[in-house]
């Protein structure tokens, strides 16, 4: 196919411009999001939209607990209390991930071992963790990343060997599926951001949910003082007793939920089934035409990965393209893209995590600190290439639009074409 791509003077190949528009805009807040917030604001109890927000999404989970936080960056914060992450403690976490993941470890004065990634998915890899372990590790953590699902039980049966906690970011992923469950119930703790960004939202929030009591407890006395008095565990529970005349404390952090965020993010969970069930019915259309296309040119674009087993979701459609096989660069690349109509992006920021100088310095409070604090039992480094494929994927991603709502075969036709088109006359950008 010798074309003229639009971005050397032929026609574009996307027209319903309009229809891609609308129905990838995210997030959209409809009246029922609009009349929640009213009634928040006209009630007399708004904290109580809270404790709501937390009862459906731990039924939605099928969790005991659910534990809602200002954002997913203290839901994170606190599931690494939670599961008892001390200072100089190692927690395993990806390198290729956002970095707000990994920072709360830091706060704990604990000390994050980057792990690798599978360059198919983006998610650790287990083979990875397992030459991470030392004595000092307390935690893995797994993000789903950009919503592919990662594989969890060869992560469970590593963590179940060496008697450490699993906590699961399912922050780009509410709602996948790892063999039948749910994500963020096959860890000990699971954690959600509800940014605005995300498949449901609360503008700002997030989750943390768990079984385990005592987990959530710990997460309660980190940044929930008011739930304090009503805690089960009296270990806990006699930080703040309303019948004593005694001063309430917790342990340093007030990260309750706006109830205006717990209401929004109420009704988006009643939505998130159906809102994903449309999400897969698109993209996996989309994904089917693309792997074949892939595949006759010899895997210089490949579409998202959904592992066998997995329902993934996708957070952003990223898909790797290989400059490095096309002679094309990645710029240009999303450039064709973009003047075909179909909107391109880089993945901005997400890069592996130890390139930024906290890392590559070794300081945060001070130099050296706490990477070389008395209490760390081995000297953790960040050089250049400890973690490869986390280091080759930023090259590769691109990130294209979600089609989130139901939308006309022939849009989803031409999004395939506008990629296919630059694709099959990709010389012509040399
Ligand atoms: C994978 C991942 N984890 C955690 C977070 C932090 O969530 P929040 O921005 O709600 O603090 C983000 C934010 O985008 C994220 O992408």
């Amino acid at each position: 196919m010798v074309e003229n791509l639009a971005l050397l003077g032929g026609t574009r190949a996307l027209n319903r411009i309009e229809e891609l528009d609308s129905a990838s805009r995210w997030p959209i807040f409809g009246d029922e999001e609009k009349k929640a917030v009213c009634e928040v604001l006209d009630s007399r109890d708004p904290y109580s939209y809270i404790g709501r927000f937390e009862d459906e999404f731990a039924s939605y989970h099928n969790v005991k607990f659910a534990l809602a936080h200002n954002n997913g960056t203290s839901a994170l914060h606190s599931a690494y209390f939670a599961v008892g992450v001390e200072p100089g403690d190692e927690v395993i976490t990806p390198a290729y991930t956002w970095h707000l993941q990994v920072a709360p470890i830091l706060a704990l004065h604990a000390i994050p071992v980057f792990c690798d990634i599978d360059p198919r998915t983006g998610c650790i890899d287990p083979r990875d963790i397992e030459h991470k372990i030392s004595h000092r590790t307390k935690a893995i953590v797994v993000v789903h990343l950009y919503g592919a699902v990662a594989p969890m039980d060869e992560i469970i049966s590593i963590a179940k060997d060496h008697d450490i906690a699993v906590i699961e970011d399912c922050s780009h992923a509410h709602g996948a599926k790892y063999k039948g469950r749910k994500v963020g119930t096959i860890g000990d703790i699971g954690c959600f951001s509800l940014q605005a960004s995300k498949l449901m939202t609360g503008i700002e929030g997030g989750v943390m949910i768990t079984n385990n009591e005592e987990y959530y407890e710990r997460a309660c006395i980190l940044g929930h003082y008011e739930r304090i008095p009503r805690l089960r565990m009296e270990k806990y529970r006699r930080y703040y007793q309303t019948d004593r005349d005694m001063a309430p404390s917790c342990f340093g952090f007030k990260y309750r939920i706006h109830p205006l965020a717990a209401a929004i993010a109420s009704i988006q969970l009643k939505h998130l089934d159906e809102w994903n069930s449309i999400r897969r019915s698109n993209m996996t259309y989309i994904t089917k035409a693309l792997s074949i296309i892939g595949e006759e040119l010899g895997y210089i674009f490949e579409p998202p990965y959904e592992a066998p087993g997995t329902e993934r979701l996708w957070y952003g459609y990223v898909c790797q393209y290989h400059p490095d096989k096309t002679g094309v660069s990645k710029s240009r690349f999303i450039e064709a893209l973009k003047a075909e109509g179909l909107p391109a992006s880089d993945m901005r920021g997400f890069l592996p995590v130890y390139w930024n100088p906290i890392y590559e310095e070794r300081s945060v409070w001070r130099e050296g600190y706490p990477f070389d604090a008395s209490y760390v039992s081995r000297k953790i480094t960040y050089e250049r290439g400890i973690c490869p494929e986390a280091e080759r994927i930023w090259l590769r991603t691109i990130r294209l639009p979600v089609i989130h709502r139901r939308v006309s075969i022939e849009l989803l036709e031409e999004y395939v074409y506008a990629i296919e088109k630059v694709l099959r006359n990709i010389s012509s950008l040399r």
